[in-house]
C-alpha cells in the first residue's frame, strides 16, 4: 500500500501532529508514505518524495506544516485532470490522504470521482465543517484569541476605552463565540446573527453607566455592517476565493461606535496570528487520533470517508455528506447562553 499524504488550504497548528502520526501508524501496517508538497499544487506538478520517521521526529510541537500547502485547485487547470491522474500513476499511489478543509475537500472529492481513493482530515480554525465537533487548529486559535483578550482588557482598562478584536471565522463565527467567551469579551458579533448597532451602543452605555469604564467587543471578519458596498462584500483572492478581511469590520464598528456614543474605540485585527505558533496539548492529541484514524481507515479499506471527532471518538463519514453539509455554522442556542456573561 503506498499512500500520497498532502496538507492542503490555510495551514494551522497541529497539521504537523497528524503528519506525524500518520507516518508512525502507516509505518507499523508497513505503508509507504510519499510527501505530496503544498497540496494538489504538489500533486498537479509532481512534486513528491518519501516521507520517513526521521523527518517526522521532533515536529510535534511546531506550527505550520512541514509539507508546506497551497490553495491550489487543479481542476481550474486546463490540464488539471490529466496531471493528477498521471502523477498518481507515475507514482503509484494507492491512497490520498488530505489533511484540508473544505475547498480542499471539494478538490478531493472531485478525485475521488475520478476513481482514486481519498481519506480526508479536517483542519480548519474556523471550526465550520460539517459532521465532526472538531477541526484540528480552532483550539490553536481560540487560545490566542483569549490571550490576546486578556492582554487588551489591561490596556483597555487603563484607558477607558472600547477595544474591538476583529478575529477569523469565514460565515461562521465559532472562533469569535469560544475565543470571547474564554477571554471574557463583554460583546460577541458573529456572522449568523444581524448586528444591532443601536443595541449594542446601548449596552455599552449601561456598562459605563454601572461603573465598568471599558468594554471589549469581538468581532468575526464574516459579519455583515450596514453601508458595507457590494465590491467590498464581494472581494475575492487570486483562486476566486472570498476575501473576508477586506471587509474591515473591525474599523467598520469602530466608526459606528465612536459616531453613535462619545466613547474612544481602539481596532485590534488578529489576522493570521490566529494560524501561527505552537499547537496546544487539544489540538495535537485530537490530530494525533485524527491521523491514527485515517490509517486504521486504509487497513480497513474504507475510503473516500473524512476521519470525525464526535463526542471523543473517532467516525468515519462519508466525503460528499460532509460538504452537503457544510459550513458548519454555529448553534445559536450556545451563543444565546453567552450573552449572560457579557456584563460582567
Ligand atoms: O479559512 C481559514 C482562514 O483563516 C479564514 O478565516 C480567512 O478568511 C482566510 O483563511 C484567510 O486566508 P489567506 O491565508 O488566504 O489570507
Amino acid at each position: 500500500m503506498k499512500i500520497g499524504l498532502m496538507t492542503s488550504g490555510g495551514d494551522c497548528p497541529g497539521m504537523n501532529a497528524a503528519i506525524r502520526s500518520v507516518i508512525v501508524k502507516a509505518k507499523k501496517y508497513g505503508f509507504d508514505v510519499v510527501g505530496i508538497k503544498r497540496g494538489w499544487m504538489g500533486l498537479y506538478n509532481d512534486q513528491l518524495s518519501e516521507i520517513n520517521l526521521d523527518e517526522v521526529s521532533n515536529i510535534l510541537h511546531l506550527g505550520g506544516t512541514i509539507l508546506g500547502t497551497s490553495r491550489f485547485d487543479p481542476f481550474k487547470q486546463p490540464d488539471g485532470t490529466k496531471k493528477i491522474l498521471d502523477n498518481i500513476e507515475k507514482n503509484k499511489i494507492n491512497v490520498i490522504i488530505v489533511i484540508g478543509g473544505r475547498d480542499s475537500f471539494e478538490v478531493a472529492v472531485k478525485v475521488a470521482r475520478l476513481g482514486i481513493n481519498i481519506i480526508a482530515i479536517p483542519k480548519a480554525i474556523n471550526n465550520d465543517i460539517a459532521h465532526t465537533d472538531y477541526c484540528i487548529g480552532f483550539d490553536s486559535a481560540r487560545a490566542i484569541v483569549c490571550d490576546c483578550i486578556d492582554k487588551l482588557c489591561t490596556t483597555a482598562f487603563s484607558h477607558h476605552r472600547v477595544m474591538i478584536v476583529e478575529c477569523m471565522g469565514r460565515d461562521a463565527g465559532w472562533i469569535a463565540l469560544m475565543g470571547g467567551l474564554a477571554g471574557g469579551a463583554n460583546a460577541i458579533l458573529i456572522p449568523e446573527v444581524k448586528t444591532d448597532i443601536e443595541l449594542l451602543c446601548k449596552q455599552l452605555h449601561n456598562r459605563r453607566a454601572s461603573g465598568k469604564m471599558f468594554s471589549v467587543i469581538i468581532i468575526s471578519e464574516g459579519v455583515v455592517l450596514p453601508n458595507m458596498s457590494k465590491n467590498i462584500l464581494e472581494s475575492k483572492d487570486k483562486s476566486g476565493r472570498m476575501r473576508y478581511d477586506r471587509r474591515n469590520t473591525g474599523e467598520a464598528l469602530a466608526r459606528y461606535i465612536e459616531e453613535y456614543t462619545d466613547f474612544e474605540a481602539r481596532v485590534t485585527v488578529l489576522g493570521h496570528l490566529q494560524r501561527g505558533g505552537t499547537p496546544t496539548a487539544y489540538d495535537r492529541i485530537i490530530a494525533t487520533y485524527m491521523g491514527i484514524g485515517a490509517i486504521n481507515a486504509i487497513k480497513d479499506r474504507i475510503f473516500n470517508i473524512m476521519v470525525a471527532y464526535q463526542s471523543n471518538d473517532i467516525y468515519y463519514i462519508d466525503l460528499e455528506d460532509v460538504l452537503l453539509n457544510s459550513p458548519k455554522l454555529v448553534d445559536l442556542a450556545l451563543y444565546e447562553e453567552a450573552k449572560l456573561l457579557y456584563d460582567i
